[in-house]
């Protein structure tokens, strides 16, 4: 079935890929940093590389994660999205506020704080797309009785985003900010329900795209994904946790947080994985592509279990705390399982475009690259990490710079498997962008 307004729906993944394509060059312009310190000072500091890179990664998630919930709702209901006036200015809102603030790092303009470290003036156009996004979402669902889990999912993420967003820029309120704990407690709080947030729009969207495969209506309805949402819904609410490890809290907060986070991802991979062995090979080959990018998120969903498994443990979080193995939890997380869910929500879409199959070869070996990129890009930085972690807490440790020193042949990996890492994902992106933007409607 076509969807209604499939143009806008398309300029939110040109604009989501075209984002990703940005961050990646600027991730490759951080790793070069690790390997020769300052290398890049002359042109640009890694005061503005790391901002660029980390902001482009976070819209492609949230730009990608809202042309999939449009598209896939639109499948659900049968009918257009009810405001496509509103839908249009949403556009019009994240194409203007993200290049701006991109072209803002370049200028040296800041002002915000870790993750959204652009100037606070620009979260005005992003809370107001958001509300756009509500309207529409809200107002594209006629009624609320009976809806599979996904439509929840939906629904709670929108409005969760919202609130923790807002909460987010409530430092730039003086009351807030100026007394530390609670300023603290805010802030990582917030950032702890933001992923949970988008985290459900990217759970539903591939709960709806499973189904969608598997051609019934089995997870979507079942016990397990509601437990997920449960979850996820309480998650959203409590799972700021193990974000404020350094604050001082009850200790039952950070274990019930870490417990229900962990439980979340088994659920999750445990769907995938019972959907897996319920689907045909009729069609797995039908939806190759999409198959494919879900299920190498399922094995990222126990690679980032497992670590996290891992830092939940007093003994080895204090060779981990403020080393690159959070680094490398936070890409693991945003690169396997994120970013490989939206993939193949994008690839949903354009399977069948010529773009796409005349170009099938290239996206299997740059999918393939990335499948063998990651893992090594993930270790080196975990390994990189327990070394300077080891340093950090050894009594007679050696100088600063040689510790540094110690860590460049992992860097020297880090830079190489990163570097293979996007290669891989351009020989997948251009033909997804070619694919976008002639997209052609199949509809007889
Ligand atoms: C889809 C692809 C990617 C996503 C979603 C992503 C996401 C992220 C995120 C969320 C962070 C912040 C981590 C934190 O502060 O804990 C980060 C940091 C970083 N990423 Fe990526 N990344 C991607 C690919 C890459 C690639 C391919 C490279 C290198 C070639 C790279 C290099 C870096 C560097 C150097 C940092 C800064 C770490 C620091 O502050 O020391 N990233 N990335």
């Amino acid at each position: 079935m076509e969807q209604f307004h499939s143009k806008t729906i398309n300029y939110f993944y040109i604009l989501a890929l075209c984002l990703l394509s940005f961050g990646l060059i600027f991730g490759l312009a951080g790793a070069l940093e690790y390997v020769f310190p300052g290398v890049s000072k002359h042109y640009i500091s890694f005061e503005k590389i790391r901002p660029l890179h980390v902001s482009s990664m976070v819209f492609w998630i949230l730009t990608a994660a809202m042309g999939a919930v449009f598209t896939f709702l639109q499948e659900h209901t049968g009918k257009g999205i009810r405001y496509p006036k509103l839908l249009k200015i949403q556009l019009f809102l994240f194409v203007i506020a993200t290049v701006s603030i991109l072209i803002s790092y370049f200028f040296g303009i800041f002002g915000g704080r870790e993750y959204w470290e652009f100037h606070p003036g620009f979260a005005i156009p992003i809370w107001i797309g958001w509300v756009l996004f509500l309207i529409n979402i809200f107002g594209s669902i006629e009624s609320f009785k009976k809806q599979p889990v996904y439509v929840w999912m939906w629904l709670t993420g929108v409005v969760f985003f919202l609130f923790t967003y807002t909460e987010s820029n409530l430092w730039l309120f003086a009351w807030f900010r100026n007394e530390i704990v609670h300023d603290m407690t805010i802030q990582w709080k917030s950032y702890g329900s933001l992923v949970g947030a988008w985290n459900m729009l990217v759970y539903g969207s591939s709960i709806y795209l499973m189904d969608k495969i598997a051609g019934n209506k089995k997870y979507s309805y079942s016990n397990i994904a509601f437990w997920l949402y449960f979850l996820g819904l309480f998650n959203g609410m409590f799972n700021w946790g193990h974000h404020i490890y350094t604050l001082p809290t009850f200790p039952y907060v950070k274990h019930i947080a870490y417990a229900v986070s962990m439980t979340e991802l088994i659920l999750f991979a445990r769907i995938i994985w019972l959907w897996r062995d319920s689907i045909s090979s009729i069609q797995k080959n039908y939806h190759i592509l999409s198959y494919r990018f879900i299920m190498s998120a399922d094995i990222w969903v126990f690679i980032t279990l497992g670590l996290a498994i891992c830092m939940s443990v007093p003994a080895l979080n204090i060779y981990m705390h403020g080393t690159h193995v959070v680094v490398g939890h936070t890409m693991g997380a945003t690169i396997g399982i994120n970013s490989m869910l939206l993939m193949s929500f994008v690839f949903d879409r354009i399977s069948k475009q010529k773009a796409v199959e005349q170009n099938m070869k290239s996206i299997n070996i740059g999918y393939w690259i990335i499948q063998i990129s990651l893992p090594i890009f993930f270790l080196s930085l975990v390994i990189a990490g327990f070394v300077k972690g080891y340093w950090q807490l050894s009594e007679d440790r050696g100088p600063y710079l040689g510790m540094i020193y110690s860590l460049k042949p992992y860097f020297i990996v880090f830079a190489v498997s990163g570097t293979t890492m996007i290669i891989g994902f351009l020989m997948v992106i251009f033909p997804a962008l070619k694919g976008l933007i002639n997209y052609k409607s199949l509809e007889k």
